[in-house]
């Protein structure tokens, strides 16, 4: 039954400016699909592979995606794969894809491996971290350094703090994002977000530039020969991948390793597979699908705190879902964070236990209930990128340092557009072998 009235209004609104994936509380565990009048607006939350099926795969070229996410990313990458729709996204989404093959992953894994070495001789000085802050240094440079290599005259450190400034500025949902607002009412930003946004465009720009003068096989160079696209369009998509790719590995990795903090038994487990398999040398490629529990670890990781938490869609045309009407000017939500931990789906929703991967492989098949990557045409075009870095990240930093996390650091999973953990995660990272 909708939620409606000044009850469903004042309890959904509270809720979902609080922290949206708790928004409709447990009515959304209870229920595949959950709908409510909120400021003129009708929104429906659902967290069942079915409706999701529906609306990603089934039904995918009846949705766009909100006026809420035009308005977050359109600034940063308008013209990019993540914010286009229709024609110009299928052409976009072939020239694309083609970046992520794997034959262009195996040539990224030793570069990756290096900068995990050069991360650790920074944690060897310094142990004692934020690990949220941590990692979202070391995906920087990982995408950095594995997708752009070397260009001549890249001043990384100030592409990293227009990066930073932009994902955690565009990134933090504020309570006017859930006003019904049109497509075309610019979404304020701080002086200091704007000045950002521009050195980013710059930046990568200027990088285009750099890459068209000195070709290479690198992340720009390939953009740059991927066929028909405008050189607006390329741009835009070396930045959405800055934006895409950066934050939600370095949570991945954040909450994961906080789960090894808590659960010793696993970073053990961790850690004899990563010497079965690679010794104490760097990772390779080919090694990577022999670490099957690191994988494990990093899948159920993901099950419980998905980094994209919530995707939303606008219906063009009517379509029923579930059993319900969806119209256009609906706004849908699709709750990732709720499906993978409803006990209407899983056994033990809220038990740490990635074994439940090794024992239903099938978990990951398209369909499950488990899709941190989303699902259909536009499912997540750098997950293989994703999950090499992660599993490579993961598996080292396992085999080579203890976790410490103090017992009264329990982060509260606080979804801005990411899943991140309030306030941080203060650990230490300390060398086994000293
Ligand atoms: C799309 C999650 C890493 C680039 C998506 C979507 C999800 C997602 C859920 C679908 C959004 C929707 O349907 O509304 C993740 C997670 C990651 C990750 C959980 C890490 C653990 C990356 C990386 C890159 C990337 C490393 C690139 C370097 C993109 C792009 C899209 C996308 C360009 C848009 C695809 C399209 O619309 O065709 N991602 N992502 N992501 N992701 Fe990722």
């Amino acid at each position: 039954k909708p939620l409606t009235g000044k009850e469903g209004f004042i309890e959904a609104t509270w809720k979902f400016i609080r922290n949206p994936v708790e928004g409709f509380g447990p009515l959304a565990y209870r229920q595949p699909i959950v709908t409510a009048k909120t400021l003129g607006q009708t929104l429906h939350v659902i967290s069942d592979p079915e409706g999701m099926n529906d609306v990603l795969v089934r039904h995918a070229d009846k949705f766009t995606k909100t006026a809420i996410d035009a308005r977050i990313l359109g600034p940063a990458t308008k013209e990019g794969l993540l914010s286009v729709h229709g024609e110009q996204w299928k052409r976009q989404r072939k020239s694309v894809a083609p970046i992520f093959r794997k034959r262009h992953m195996e040539d990224l894994a030793p570069l990756i491996a290096d900068v995990i070495e050069q991360f650790k001789a920074r944690i060897d000085q310094r142990p004692n971290l934020d690990l949220s802050a941590a990692m979202a240094d070391l995906t920087f440079d990982v995408l950095a350094k594995a997708l752009l290599g070397d260009p001549k005259g890249l001043d990384r450190d100030r592409l990293k703090t227009a990066t930073r400034a932009v994902v955690t500025g565009a990134g933090t949902l504020r309570p006017d994002d859930l006003l019904p607002w049109p497509r075309w009412v610019p979404r304020p930003m701080t002086p200091r977000g704007s000045a950002a946004l521009k050195r980013l465009k710059r930046a990568a720009d200027d990088l285009i530039i750099e890459r068209t003068q000195h070709p290479a096989d690198d992340l720009v160079g390939l953009l740059i020969g991927a066929e028909n696209l405008s050189q607006r369009e390329r741009r835009d998509n070396l930045i959405g991948f800055f934006i895409a790719g950066h934050e939600t590995t370095a949570l991945t990795l954040t909450w994961a390793l906080y789960l090894l903090g808590r659960h010793r038994p696993t970073l053990d487990r961790i850690r004899a597979e990563v010497i079965a398999v690679c010794g104490d040398k760097p990772m390779t490629y080919d090694q990577l699908d022999h670490l099957t529990f690191t994988r494990a670890v990093i899948d159920e990781t993901m099950r419980l705190y998905p980094p994209a938490p919530l995707l939303n869609r606008e219906p063009q045309v009517e379509v029923e879902v579930l059993g319900r009407i969806l119209k256009p000017g609906d706004a849908v939500l699709l709750n990732n964070y709720v499906m993978h931990r409803t006990e209407r789906l899983w056994d033990n929703p809220l038990l740490f236990d990635p074994d439940r991967f090794l024992r239903d492989p099938s978990l990951r098949a398209k369909g499950a209930p488990y899709m941190p990557f989303g699902a259909g045409p536009r499912i997540c075009v750098g997950a293989a990128f994703a999950i090499m870095e992660a599993v490579m990240v993961l598996g080292t930093l396992a085999r080579d340092y203890d976790i410490i996390v103090a017992d009264d650091v329990y982060p509260r999973p606080l979804m801005t557009v990411t899943l991140r953990p309030e306030g941080g995660v203060p650990a230490s990272l300390v060398r086994t072998d000293v």
